[in-house]
């Protein structure tokens, strides 16, 4: 996954995962309650049957990454990028400049 976010980076492509289609079509078949609202869990169905038709895959189908690609103009709104430094638990490991 990593590889091929970073690979779609490195093409100046974005990437932007949609892990909520993804979770809400998992609680639908899987049956698990997420609201005491009875309608959104028929909402969700509903979801995970247009979600496995743009997939072209069945409801028995194992889905654990979706995402989209695309040429973009750069968000506003980014994550914080920490340097690796910050990002080990060890900073002794730390890449030196
Ligand atoms: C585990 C995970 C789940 C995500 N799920 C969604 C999602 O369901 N819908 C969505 O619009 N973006 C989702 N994103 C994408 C983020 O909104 C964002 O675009 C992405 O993390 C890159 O952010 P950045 O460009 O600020 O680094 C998800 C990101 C991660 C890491």
């Amino acid at each position: 996954m990593q590889r091929i976010w970073l690979t779609v980076a490195a093409e100046y492509l974005y990437l932007q995962p949609e892990m909520t289609p993804v979770i809400f079509r998992w609680y639908a078949r899987e049956a698990i309650s997420f609201s005491s609202r009875a309608d959104l869990a028929k909402a969700a169905a509903h979801l995970a049957d247009e979600f496995e038709a743009l997939a072209g895959v069945d409801d028995s189908t194992p889905i654990g990454f979706f995402c989209r690609v695309g040429a973009s103009s750069r968000p506003d709104a980014r994550s914080v990028r920490k340097s690796v430094g910050e990002l080990l638990l060890e900073p002794e490991l730390s890449p030196q400049p």
